[in-house]
């Protein structure tokens, strides 16, 4: 392995965490490298769901999992997903690092996020409301607290009792809202960092003192390379980079370190929050899909939208990533049609467009051209190995390979870990 990178190749909900759980079988460390809490991966072990939002997937496998730098930490639900993983039977405290220098999301992002997509209205982003976006807009502007600054307790005094002032001018006068109590808010972060405190260090260290010494790292990227805050469908995006480039800033190793960059990828596709979303399906077809591919928020539990697969979103992953192989997953969910539509490229006012657009005006515009490939209609879900797929599956599969720019290494039909195919 030594450093392999899983990243989104869609809009997220790729089913990173089935891909991640399945490599970190052989992992030593697994790591998160940006995003928060708005992240959800599912890992069914036997009959039991287990979904991690802030914890990075490998816990499931007893994995030493690093909290990276790049991240932003909501600290109190981070307690609570470590109380509900050990209530059941998995060890969480012992099993993680937190970087001191994630930044902190703290009560005052939550509510002002709330007040800023209702005051957004029809142009609201359907974001997670986790306080994801107001904790990184509090990074970039050099005025947010880092998980290390909950240490000296007179500096933290000083810098939260300013940062909240700031906040609840916001909250009361811009948006007419109540603000945070600052005392509350220290106490909280207090008990929290107590809590917390043998766990928080330099995991940049740890990831490459493991990488020197030849240990298997697991980089597992959360979100999808779509709602890249640079390179996704801005402003329908999340406040963070996804991309396999952020590894080098966000778990602070060079690039120079990464071996290997899997892409994950539904065998169609889906979509949560606003935005254009060229292929996606008609209501009646979306049903049919939602249940048997569990198409369900795993952090907001919203209905996701779906859409047949398509290449040009998958290719530009493929390009800006450095993607070398595909772990496509979900295939069992297509075992129901006669025909499957792919999309193959884009029509923009009667023109050929040659690569997704940046634009999201142009995006709009933009009709999907579909290739047909005849369906299966068989049942996938008990395949172990490529040969037992029937042949359509088997030439579906490598036509998306092929459309996207890279093989498919991994073929994942059901929510279980033995329904993996490793190629
Ligand atoms: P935020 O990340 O909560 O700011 O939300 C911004 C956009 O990204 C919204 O459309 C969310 O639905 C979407 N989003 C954020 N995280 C995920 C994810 O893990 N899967 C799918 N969509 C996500």
């Amino acid at each position: 392995m030594p450093a392999t990178v899983v990243v989104g190749s869609q809009w997220g909900d790729e089913g990173k965490g089935r891909v991640v759980d399945l490599l970190a079988a052989d992992a030593d460390i697994v790591v998160r490298y940006q995003g928060g809490n708005n992240a959800g991966h599912t890992v069914w072990i036997g009959e039991e769901k287990f979904a991690v939002h802030l914890v990075p997937t490998g816990v499931l496998r007893g994995k030493l999992s690093v909290l990276g730098g790049g991240m932003v930490i909501d600290l109190d639900v981070l307690l609570q997903e470590e109380e509900e993983l050990s209530s059941r039977g998995i060890e969480v405290k012992s099993n993680i690092r937190i970087s001191e220098n994630a930044h902190l999301i703290l009560p005052y992002h939550k509510l002002i996020e709330e007040q800023e997509e209702k005051r957004r209205g029809k142009q609201a982003i359907g974001t997670t409301l986790r306080g994801i976006g107001p904790a990184y807009e509090d990074k970039a502007a050099r005025r947010g607290l880092r998980v290390g600054d909950l240490r000296d307790r007179q500096s933290l005094t000083d810098r939260l009792h300013d940062a909240i002032a700031f906040k609840n001018e916001l909250l009361k006068k811009v948006y007419t809202a109540r603000g945070v109590d600052p005392d509350k808010v220290y106490h909280d972060l207090v008990t929290l960092h107590d809590h917390f405190a043998d766990n928080i260090c330099d995991t940049s260290l740890i990831v490459q003192e493991a990488l020197d010494a030849k240990k298997n790292v697991l980089f597992e990227g959360a979100h999808g390379t779509l709602l890249d805050i640079d390179w996704g469908t801005y402003p329908y995006v999340t406040s963070s980079n996804p991309l396999s480039g952020e590894v080098t800033a966000g778990a602070g190793i060079p690039p120079k370190l990464i071996d290997r960059i899997i892409g994950a990828a539904k065998a169609y596709t889906s979509r949560v929050g606003a935005g254009p979303f060229p292929t996606a399906v008609d209501e009646t077809t979306a049903e049919k899909m939602r249940e048997p591919g569990g198409e369900f928020g795993s952090t907001t539990g919203r209905a996701r939208g779906i859409g047949w697969f398509d290449a040009m979103v998958v290719r530009k992953s493929v390009r800006l990533n450095g993607i070398e192989e595909l772990a496509i997953t979900h295939l069992d969910v297509l075992d129901q049609f006669d025909e499957i539509p792919v999309c193959v490229g884009y029509q923009c006012g009667g023109r050929e467009v040659a690569h997704f657009p940046n634009q999201i005006t142009d995006l709009a515009r933009c009709e999907p051209v579909y290739e047909t490939l005849p369906g299966w209609k068989s049942d996938t879900s008990q395949a172990k190995s490529f040969s037992d797929l029937p042949d359509n599956a088997r030439r579906y599969v490598e036509r998306i390979g092929e459309l996207a720019g890279a093989p498919v290494t991994y073929v994942l039909v059901g929510r279980e870990r033995e329904q993996s195919i490793i190629r």
